[in-house]
C-alpha cells in the first residue's frame, strides 16, 4: 500500500502544468476540474481529446480495435500536450504503466497520484459502465489485481494523496498547495 502525502521531488524540473494519474475511481476528473477552477488553469481529459479526437468511445475503441491500439493514441495525446502552459491534466488510469508517458509529463507538470484502497475504488465505480477493464465477470479482483500491477508505477509520481477520507475540495487545495510550493522553490 502506498502512504499517504508521500512526498518524493528531489530534482530540478520546472512546473507549467498539473498531472493527476491514478486508477479509476480515484477522484481525478473532479478533483482536476475544481484544481482547474481555483488555479484559472485549462481542465484537460486524456480520455475526453481520445474520444473528440476519434469521435469514438473509449469502449468502443477496446471492443473494436483492442487495449494496444487505446494506448497507442494515449501516448500520442500524452506527447502532444507538451507544448501546453497552465493546465490540469486528468490522465487514463493505465497511462503511467508506459515509462514514456510518465517522463513526458514529468517534463512540464509536477505530477500528483491520486490514491484509495480497492474497496473504496469499487464503492465509487460500482454504479458506472463506461470502463471497458471493469468489464469483467469479478470486477473487484479485476481492480485487485490491475491496482497491486500498476502501484509501482503509480509510486513515481512527484506527489502521493490518499483520497480516501478526503473531500474533493480538500484533495484540490493539498494539490494546490503542493504545486505552489514546488513552483515558488524554483523560480
Ligand atoms: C483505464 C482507465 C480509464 C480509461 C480506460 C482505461 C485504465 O480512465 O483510460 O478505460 O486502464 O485504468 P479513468 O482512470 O479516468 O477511468
Amino acid at each position: 500500500m502506498i502512504s499517504a502525502n508521500h512526498y518524493v521531488v528531489n530534482d530540478h524540473r520546472k512546473f507549467v502544468n498539473i498531472a493527476l494519474i491514478g486508477f479509476m475511481g480515484t477522484g481525478k476528473t473532479s478533483v482536476g476540474r475544481l484544481v482547474a477552477d481555483m488555479l484559472r488553469f485549462d481542465f484537460i481529459d486524456t480520455d475526453e481529446l481520445i474520444q473528440t479526437g476519434t469521435g469514438r468511445s473509449i469502449t468502443d475503441i477496446f471492443n473494436k480495435d483492442g487495449e494496444a491500439t487505446f494506448r497507442t493514441l494515449e501516448s500520442q495525446t500524452v506527447g502532444e500536450l507538451a507544448g501546453r502552459t497552465k493546465a490540469v491534466i486528468s490522465t487514463g488510469g493505465g497511462l503511467p504503466v508506459n515509462p514514456k508517458n510518465l517522463a513526458s509529463l514529468k517534463a512540464h507538470a509536477l505530477v500528483v497520484c491520486l490514491w484509495s484502497s480497492p474497496e473504496k475504488i469499487w464503492e465509487r465505480v460500482r454504479h458506472q459502465g463506461h470502463r471497458p477493464l471493469l468489464h469483467d465477470k469479478d470486477p473487484q479482483a479485476k481492480i485487485r489485481e490491475l491496482l497491486a500491477a500498476r502501484e509501482p508505477f503509480y509510486k513515481q509520481a512527484d506527489v502521493l494523496l490518499n483520497t480516501e477520507l478526503r473531500s474533493v475540495r480538500e484533495v484540490a487545495q493539498q494539490v494546490i498547495h503542493q504545486f505552489r510550493l514546488e513552483s515558488s522553490g524554483r523560480r
